[in-house]
């Protein structure tokens, strides 16, 4: 029996010889050995044995028509289609249901009308480990722990060749649990499905260091066969993924020609452990090393920085300092590069020429426009007056002529009578000589001087009144003592206290018209202390009357300076007058800082004291004031009936 079985064995191998001696064995074929890549199966499985020999390397495959054969290299016998054993598709021989019978080598024989190649292919055969999850081989495959990472199915081959036959193929993902293959459902405990067979691992932790399976399944000439790899996984601590480049971030920067200019690279690589990564800036052309700040292009040295949240990684700073700016450096794109084994991102940033600033010539001219402004403003206060005389002088046409208004006089002169209070040789010099001389004869205007132009037999009151309606003005002249009396009624004492208190402007309207109302009453109280000066108070009187009602304008004359506590013993509608509208001051010196509307003190004229300056000259500050107050003797035509009655 044994005997038989070796003789035919001996058949076998004589007519297996005899195959090689008609078969490929006999042709002169160029033999490219055995392929360096195995094929693994395990029995029940599909494997897919491919040659390499149609590739231009051989030949070139586009010119020449070629076939191939394949034979199992221990029978030497050609494989033929055989349904659910084997398939038999150009370059591409299928087991369709290994065996261990399989394993061997087997040859292909590439044929083309001058010629041949062959090439022998390895299918090894085990038998998977019992009780182990997966194929004996696995491939090793590393994962990073902390992230999401990837495991890659490797039957990419398998996939790429059904899918160039156009047949669908399942694909299944198992992992090693209980002793056995778990398939892994999609979705579950962070995985899922990816394509390129993919299997996505959402937090890669300790735990998924294990094996995987995927086991891929499809239909190849009516018979459903299916083939599966294995991965060991490895889960690794350290990793760095791709940096990423946060600045610069292609943005446009203007920046002035002859400028410095600064721009920062940086780099997030996020990672656990040092990453190798490196940083550099680059202009169009070259990579920018220069290092060296006395150089105009340089950069800083690579600044690197840790992070562990929110993300752990580590920041990487570069900074690109272009001093002096050139015409050449604008308008080319400066990439800065972050290079890692996982990619060089890069990103970049253009320089263009800045605009012509129109903000500072803007500015300039509103600047200008508002000093020109603030100057014209204190210009026009400090010479209020001489602007409006000159004015005046200038355009005299255009004011009318006061002649026809009804009045006799352009002002009712009111002082302090002889024997009273405040009168004294000098006040009457003012009003008597100085007063007359300038405005009179000099200015032209007409002046109610009582005790000069008082009309004999008028009842007194009646004359002031009269006198003051018939004036265009009222010349309200005062020294520091006009309103002070010798003996104050208690009654009128406390009064001016109220009023002192109540000087500084607080009042209300009601409370004003009390004060006033009573200083009236003071008035009216020193009618009996002194009859004497009755002419006087009548004046004060109707001078009084006309304050409160409005109806003339007043000039305050000061005749000498007032202390302030002097002041406060004024009525308070003097008060109020004073601080309103100022006061033309004869005790100033002329050029000092008497053009100040209110009666200021000054060390110029505490020097000068209280004296009455003398100056008749009109153009002076003083007369300025007055003329500047007084009436405008306007040049208007008016109706020559009227003027001839008021002539009169
Ligand atoms: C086979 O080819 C080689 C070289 O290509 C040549 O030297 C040899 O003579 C050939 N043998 C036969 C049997 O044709
Ligand atoms: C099969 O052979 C072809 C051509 O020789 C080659 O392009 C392909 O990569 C091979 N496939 C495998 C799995 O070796
Ligand atoms: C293959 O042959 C074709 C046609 O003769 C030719 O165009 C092509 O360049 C050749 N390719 C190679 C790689 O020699
Ligand atoms: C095997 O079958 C396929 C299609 O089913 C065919 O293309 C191929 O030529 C056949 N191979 C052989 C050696 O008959
Ligand atoms: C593969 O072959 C074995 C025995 O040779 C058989 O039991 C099994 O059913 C076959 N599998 C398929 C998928 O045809
Ligand atoms: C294969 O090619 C050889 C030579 O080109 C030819 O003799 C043979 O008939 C071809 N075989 C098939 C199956 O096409
Ligand atoms: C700069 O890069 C951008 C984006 O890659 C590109 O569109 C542009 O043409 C580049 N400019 C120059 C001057 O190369």
């Amino acid at each position: 029996m044994g005997r038989w079985s070796t003789l035919g064995g001996s058949l076998l191998f004589f007519f297996g010889l005899s195959g090689i001696c008609t078969g490929f064995e006999q042709e002169n074929c160029t033999n490219y050995r055995v392929q360096f890549d195995r094929v693994y199966s395990v029995p029940g499985e599909v494997a897919m044995l491919n040659t390499t020999l149609a590739s231009y390397d051989v030949f070139n495959i586009s010119a020449v028509p070629y076939n191939i054969t394949w034979y199992d290299s221990k029978t030497r016998q050609e494989i033929s289609n055989e349904t659910g054993r084997t398939a038999v598709r150009g370059e591409t021989l299928w087991f369709l249901n290994t065996t261990l019978d399989d394993d061997g080598e087997y040859v292909s024989v590439l044929r083309t009308p001058s010629g041949c190649y062959r090439q022998n292919t390895r299918l090894i055969v085990e038998l998977p480990v019992p009780g182990e999850c997966g194929r004996p081989r696995k491939a090793g495959q590393t994962i990073t722990k902390g992230v999401t990472d990837y495991l890659g199915c490797p039957l990419k081959e398998y996939i790429r060749k059904l899918n160039s036959y156009k047949t669908t193929y399942s694909l299944m993902w198992y992992n090693h649990r209980y002793n056995g293959c778990v398939p892994i459902e999609r979705g579950s405990d962070g995985y899922s499905y990816e394509d390129n067979a993919r299997l996505k691992i959402d937090k890669v932790e300790t735990k998924n260091q294990q094996s995987y399976t995927c086991t891929l399944t499809f239909t190849l000439d009516g018979t459903v066969g299916s083939v599966s790899e294995s991965i060991e996984a490895w889960v690794n601590a350290k990793y760095s993924l791709t940096p990423q480049v946060r600045q610069p971030a292609g943005e446009i920067i203007k920046a002035a020609i002859g400028s410095t200019f600064s721009q920062l690279c940086q780099v997030f690589v996020p990672c656990v452990g040092k990453p190798s990564v490196d940083v550099f800036w680059s202009d169009q052309k070259d990579f920018i090393m220069e290092t060296n700040p006395s150089q105009r292009v340089y950069t800083s040295e690579k600044l690197t920085r840790s992070q562990t949240v929110p993300v752990e990684g580590v920041w990487m700073e570069r900074v690109l300092t272009i001093s002096e700016l050139q015409e050449k450096d604008y308008n080319i794109n400066y990439t800065c590069y972050a290079f890692s084994d996982r990619g060089k991102p890069q990103s970049y940033f253009t320089l263009l020429p800045t605009d012509p600033d129109m903000r500072l010539p803007i500015g300039m001219i509103l600047g200008n426009v508002a000093v020109l402004f603030i100057v014209s403003v204190i210009i026009y206060y400090l010479f209020k007056v001489d602007i409006v005389l000159c004015f005046r002088r200038m355009f005299l046409v255009f004011y009318t002529n006061t002649d026809s208004d009804g009045k006799l006089y352009d002002a009712y002169v009111a002082y302090s009578q002889p024997n009273t209070e405040g009168f004294s040789n000098e006040v009457e010099a003012f009003v008597f000589h100085t007063l007359p001389e300038v405005l009179e004869k000099a200015c032209g205007y007409k002046l109610f001087l009582a005790g000069r132009d008082c009309v004999p037999g008028m009842a007194i009151v009646d004359s002031v009144e009269e006198n003051i309606q018939a004036s265009r003005r009222l010349l309200l002249l005062y020294t520091a003592s006009t309103f002070m009396r010798k003996r104050l009624p208690s009654g009128i004492s406390s009064n001016n206290n109220n009023i002192t208190k109540s000087s500084d402007g607080t009042e209300n309207s009601e409370s004003k018209k009390e004060s006033d109302r009573s200083s009236n009453t003071s008035f009216d109280g020193g009618e009996e202390n002194y009859p004497d000066s009755r002419q006087q108070l009548e004046r004060l009187a109707a001078m009084h009357r006309s304050l409160l009602e409005g109806s003339l304008k007043v000039i305050l004359v000061e005749l000498e300076e007032i202390t302030p506590a002097q002041l406060a013993l004024f009525p308070e509608s003097v008060r109020h007058l004073r601080k309103k509208q100022g006061a033309v001051c004869w005790w100033k010196n002329q050029s000092g800082a008497g053009r100040w509307r209110t009666c200021m003190r000054t060390k110029e004229d505490e020097e000068k004291g209280g004296q009455l300056s003398q100056t008749l000259s009109p153009s002076s500050r003083f007369w300025k004031e007055m003329r500047y107050h007084m009436p405008v003797k306007g040049k208007r035509a008016m109706r020559p009936k009227e003027a001839t009655l008021l002539n009169v």
